[in-house]
């Protein structure tokens, strides 16, 4: 109600190599359709262990960034930007906790994984991370701008 002008703000999601493998990314992609999410922009990439080295800055002091580096550059990532009221917490909400032993039944995790070294998706946790995180997967004009006839009835 109301228009959706102002509250929009987009997330970075990505489903890592076993999610991939494992066939999971129409599965994936589906829960966050039918929540009434828009998807922004997608493509499939090979990550270099450099690039994988960077998008978890954060955690370069944890022992398990050096495997979880090479797992994230092992074979395609489904890199996607999706948008919402509210996507950025409620999508690491769909995605469930880290340890899918955790996760709550419902959720990604919960439902489709069964352990942290292997928890199939990504998520940025709050917006100073999504907007780094979209700019460091994506370029600009690789986010497309468009109107999805189903706002109107989501808002
Ligand atoms: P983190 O950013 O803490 O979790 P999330 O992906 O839910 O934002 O950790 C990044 C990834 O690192 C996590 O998805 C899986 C991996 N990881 C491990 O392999 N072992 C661990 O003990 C933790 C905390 C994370």
């Amino acid at each position: 109600s109301g228009g959706a002008c102002c509250r929009m703000e987009r997330t970075f999601i990505a489903i890592k190599p076993d999610g991939v493998q494992r066939g999971l990314i129409s599965e994936i992609v589906s829960r966050f359709e039918r929540k009434g999410y828009k998807l922004v922009a997608i493509k499939l990439v090979v990550p270099s262990k450099q690039f994988a080295e960077k998008h978890y800055h954060d955690l370069k002091e944890r022992p398990f960034f050096n495997g979880l580096c090479d797992f994230l550059s092992s074979g395609p990532v489904l890199a996607m930007v999706w948008e919402g009221e509210g996507v950025i917490k409620y999508g690491r909400k769909l995605i469930g906790a880290t340890d899918p032993s955790k996760s709550e039944p419902g959720t990604i995790r919960g439902d489709l994984a069964v352990v942290v070294g292997r928890n199939i998706i990504h998520g940025s946790d709050g917006p100073e991370t999504a907007k780094d995180e979209i700019a460091l997967w994506f370029q600009p004009k690789e986010l497309v701008s468009y109107t999805s006839n189903e706002e109107k009835w989501i808002y």
